[in-house]
C-alpha cells in the first residue's frame, strides 16, 4: 500500500525506509535505519527525481503510481547513479517506456555500465552545468557536483519553488519516522551524530569538492533542501550548511580530546583512562573515549571530524600497530582527516614499534601537529609513565587554550 508524503502543493516524497538493512554499502551499520528518498513533481509534465534501492522497490512503485494517479511519467532526472538511488531505473523504464531521462554524459555512461537495457537516444535529455528544463510551472537548473560523492553527481535546483535537490549532500543515516521535515523532529539530538557519521564516512574524503558545491549553492536562493537520504530541510538551513562548511574544511567543531585506544589485557586502556582523568581534572569537557576493537571505525572517523585533539593509545602487535588501531588509522587517512593535534601512547612488552609507526602515518596528514612526547609503556603503567601522562595532559590543555 502506498505511503507518500506531501512536501509542497505539487511535490511529493515517494521514497521508502529500510530498518532491516544489516550494513549500508556493505560497511556501515545503521541502527536508526536509512531512507531512500525519491521525489515526484506533478506539473504540466510529471517529473521524478532519482529512484531508490532495490530493497524498497515495491513500496516505491506503489508510491509513484499513487501520486501519478493514472498520469504518465514524463521525466526522470538522475542526480546520482549509485545503486541505492538508481537501482530501479530499468524497472521504471519498463513501466513507463516513453519516459525521458534527464542526466549528464557521465551518468549516461554509467547507465550503460550498470544496466543492459537500451534506451533510444531521443529519450535522453543530456544536460550540463547551467542548463534548464521547463515542465510547465517549474523550471529546473542543473548544477554539476562531481565527487559529492561520485563523479557523475549533479544537483537540481527548482527555480520556481527555490528547492535544491541535493543528491547525497545534506543527507543523513536514519529512516524517516513519519515526519518528513527536519524541523518536525529533534534533529540535533536524534540525528546530528548520524548526519555527521554519514557525511564523514560517505563524502568526508571530498572536502574540496563539497566546498565547490557550497560556493555554487551560495549563488542560489534556497528555501528548501531535499536530499537523497534523511529529512527535508525547510527551516534553519544555515544550521546544517554551517556544519557542512566546517566538515568540508576539516575544521573541528569542538576543542576537546578524542581518545581511541586498543588494549589486549587492559594496560593500554589504563593509560587512556588515566590521561582522560587528568584532562578532566584540568577542566577539559566532553572528552570521548572509544575501544577501537569494540566500536566500528565509522563512529570514530565521525568524531575525529568533530574533535580538535586525538590521542591514539595502542599496543605493538606482530611487530606493528595493533590490527584494529591500524585499521582505524588507515580509515582516517582514507577519509582525508587533517588539521588536528595528535598525541601518541604505545605499549609493548618487547620490541615496541607501534608509536613510531603511528607517527609515520599521522605525519602525512595535512596541517596536523604531533604534541607532547610519545609515551611508551612496557607492559603496564608505572609511576614514571603516570607522571608522563600528567605532563601530556597539561601539554594538551595548553594547546587547547592556544
Ligand atoms: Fe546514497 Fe552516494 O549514494
Amino acid at each position: 500500500m502506498y505511503n507518500t508524503k506531501q512536501i509542497t502543493n505539487d511535490l511529493h516524497w515517494v521514497g521508502a525506509n529500510d530498518r532491516r538493512i544489516s550494513l549500508f554499502e556493505g560497511v556501515y551499520d545503521v541502527p536508526l535505519g536509512v531512507s531512500y528518498n525519491s521525489y515526484l513533481i506533478l506539473d504540466d509534465k510529471t517529473v521524478l527525481l532519482d529512484t531508490v534501492d532495490k530493497a524498497v522497490s515495491h513500496q516505491f512503485f506503489e508510491n509513484v503510481a499513487h501520486i501519478l494517479n493514472g498520469r504518465n511519467l514524463d521525466y526522470l532526472i538522475i542526480n546520482h547513479m549509485e545503486p541505492d538511488h538508481c537501482a530501479e531505473i530499468e524497472n521504471l523504464v519498463n513501466k513507463y517506456p516513453n519516459i525521458k531521462i534527464v542526466c549528464n554524459t557521465k551518468t549516461q555512461t554509467m547507465l550503460g555500465q550498470f544496466f543492459d537495457f537500451e534506451i533510444p537516444n531521443e529519450q535522453f535529455v543530456i544536460v550540463k552545468e547551467g542548463d534548464t528544463l521547463e515542465t510547465g510551472k517549474h523550471k529546473f537548473t542543473f548544477v554539476m557536483a562531481p565527487m559529492v560523492h561520485w563523479p557523475e553527481v549533479m544537483v537540481t535546483y527548482d527555480t520556481t519553488d527555490k528547492i535544491l535537490f541535493s543528491a547525497d549532500a545534506f543527507g543523513s543515516f536514519g529512516a524517516i519516522d513519519g515526519n518528513i521535515f527536519a524541523d518536525e523532529v529533534d534533529f540535533d539530538h536524534r540525528y546530528m551524530d548520524e548526519a555527521r557519521r554519514y557525511y564523514t564516512n560517505i563524502v568526508g574524503k571530498y572536502g574540496p569538492q563539497v566546498q565547490m558545491l557550497l560556493k555554487k549553492a551560495q549563488g542560489l536562493d534556497i528555501e528548501m533542501i531535499c536530499p537523497l537520504h534523511g529529512y527535508v530541510w525547510r527551516k534553519d538551513l544555515n544550521v546544517f550548511i554551517d556544519k557542512y562548511q566546517k566538515w568540508s574544511v576539516y575544521e573541528p567543531e569542538i576543542q576537546s580530546v578524542l581518545i581511541p585506544y586498543t588494549s589486549v589485557y587492559g594496560n593500554t586502556q589504563n593509560c587512556a583512562e588515566i590521561l582522560a582523568g587528568e584532562l578532566a581534572k584540568l577542566g577539559v569537557k566532553d572528552i570521548k573515549m572509544y575501544d577501537a576493537s569494540v566500536t566500528h571505525p565509522s563512529y570514530i572517523v565521525s568524531d575525529a571530524f568533530k574533535y580538535s585533539h586525538i590521542v591514539f593509545a595502542t599496543t605493538t602487535y606482530n611487530m606493528g600497530i595493533f590490527v584494529n588501531m591500524e585499521n582505524l588509522l588507515n580509515d582516517l587517512t582514507a577519509h582525508n582527516i587533517q588539521n588536528r593535534k595528535i598525541a601518541v601512547i604505545e605499549n609493548g612488552s618487547w620490541a615496541i614499534t607501534a608509536g613510531n609507526l603511528i607517527t609515520e602515518i599521522v605525519s602525512k596528514w595535512k596541517n596536523t601537529e604531533i604534541i607532547g612526547n610519545k609515551i611508551t609503556v612496557k607492559s603496564s603503567v608505572k609511576q614514571t609513565q603516570r607522571e608522563e601522562l600528567e605532563t601530556l595532559a597539561k601539554e594538551i590543555v595548553r594547546t587547547i587554550s592556544e
